[in-house]
């Protein structure tokens, strides 16, 4: 199991990047909900982000590609717009133990 931060270093509305050997994926805050993703796109395996920690457009509403620009809902994945429509981010198991959020070994 990989901890990746305390779950108060996710803000609310905010994203963060963790850059784990062979395996980058980030994290979402939502509605106190927390969503750990994949670090790739469906369409070329690109990065998502902007700049660093920077994974959603500027509503914060969605998961916006930084390549492409396509969207992604934050709670599913889902590809709403963009050359991977309909696809979706690859979801990353975790749990929140002693307020860490904590990837799961087969994640
Ligand atoms: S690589 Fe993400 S939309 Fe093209």
């Amino acid at each position: 199991m990989t901890e990746l931060c305390h779950v108060n270093d996710l803000e609310e509305g905010q994203s963060l990047g963790f850059d784990l050997p062979d395996n980058p994926v980030f994290a979402v805050r939502k509605d106190d909900q927390i969503y750990v993703y994949k670090n790739s796109c469906p369409h070329l395996h690109t990065a998502l982000e902007f700049m660093e920690n920077q994974f959603l457009d500027m509503d914060g509403a969605l998961i916006e590609c930084s390549t492409h620009g396509a969207l992604f809902e934050i709670e599913t994945g889902h590809c709403l717009v963009g050359p991977c429509q309909g696809e979706y981010l690859t979801p990353v198991g975790f749990e929140v133990r002693d307020d860490k959020i904590v990837i799961l070994e087969d994640a």
